[in-house]
């Protein structure tokens, strides 16, 4: 068995060569003169070869940098290319939400199927969605990850843990668990045409440590929207924990002077910010897949 790392893979892709205890090699990359990707890895494969690598932004690219690597793979020997893609673009246009829209995602769960054996992912935006596979597929989470971590760091302290919506709901919930703390979710109420109170559905957050919770940050706006509906209800310290940073459009800095503490996330996604690893979820999945 051989992991492959593309530089999307990153830390990931180490800590899941170490976990099976497999050899890791790079995938090399390069461009043509006009602009196409190209790359390379180990001419003689043989046995399972796992692709790591992180659809992060710039999406496009890299969704053809994965596909070419599973190619790659095949054809240099490998009897069977297993994708391990933490952080997958597009999960989020998972249906149609206008009239001619496409459902993206089912279209390149659809590329991902054609030219691997199986695939591995964690926190799916929609979970549902690994229907669109044609391959094995799972997706595992990094709650318990971020839970542990939570629980270390801030040990003693009473933590509200808080998803800044119902779609996060079950995240916090799964975090909140092995953090030993109380979770709730933000829902938004109608008070009148004009005004929309953002506010918990049940917890009192008064003067409390707070850690909001979402699958991922993007340009940090629903956490900053969520902070500001928390501090209005006396919430004491914020921190933002998610499993996928990809923290556009400046989000890091806006969400630290928005007056968030800290940003926790894990390795499915390059950051500095990461404080947590989701291989040992991902490394048990590969063990099912491969055992
Ligand atoms: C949406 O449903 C997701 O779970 C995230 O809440 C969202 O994608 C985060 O994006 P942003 O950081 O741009 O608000």
């Amino acid at each position: 068995m051989i992991v492959l790392s593309t530089a999307e893979g990153n830390r990931l892709a180490r800590r899941l060569a170490d976990a099976l205890d497999a050899e890791l090699a790079p995938v090399e990359e390069d461009r043509f003169p006009d602009g196409e990707q190209i790359v390379r890895v180990p001419p003689e494969l043989e046995g399972t070869a796992i692709l790591v690598h992180s659809m992060v932004p710039p999406q496009d690219e890299n969704l053809v940098k994965g596909l070419i690597a599973l190619d790659a793979a095949r054809e240099n020997g490998a009897d069977r290319v297993i994708a391990v893609i933490p952080y997958v673009a597009y999960s989020r246009q998972d249906r149609r939400f206008e009239p001619g829209e496409p459902v993206s995602f089912r279209a390149v769960a659809r590329a991902i199927s054609a030219n691997a054996d199986a695939f591995v992912t964690v926190d799916l935006h929609e979970p549902r969605t690994l229907e669109f596979f044609d391959v094995p597929a799972e997706n595992v989470t990094a709650a318990e990850e971020i839970g542990r971590y939570l629980r270390e760091r801030f040990e003693g302290e009473e933590l509200a843990v808080i998803a800044p919506d119902e779609g996060a709901r079950e995240l916090a919930e799964r975090v909140a668990s092995v953090c030993d703390a109380e979770h709730d979710h933000l829902e938004k109420e109608r008070i009148s045409g004009e005004e929309v109170r953002i506010h918990p559905k049940e917890l009192d957050v008064e003067g409390r440590t707070v850690v909001l919770v979402d699958d991922m940050i993007d340009t940090g706006g629903t956490m900053i929207e969520a902070a500001r509906a928390l501090r209005e209800q006396g919430a004491g310290e914020l921190y933002a924990a998610c499993t996928h940073a990809l923290l556009t459009r400046n989000a890091a800095s806006r969400l630290l002077a928005a007056g968030f503490r800290d940003i926790i996330a894990t390795d499915t996604v390059p950051t500095p910010y990461e404080r947590v690893s989701a291989a040992s979820p991902v490394a048990e999945a590969l063990r099912r897949l491969t055992g």
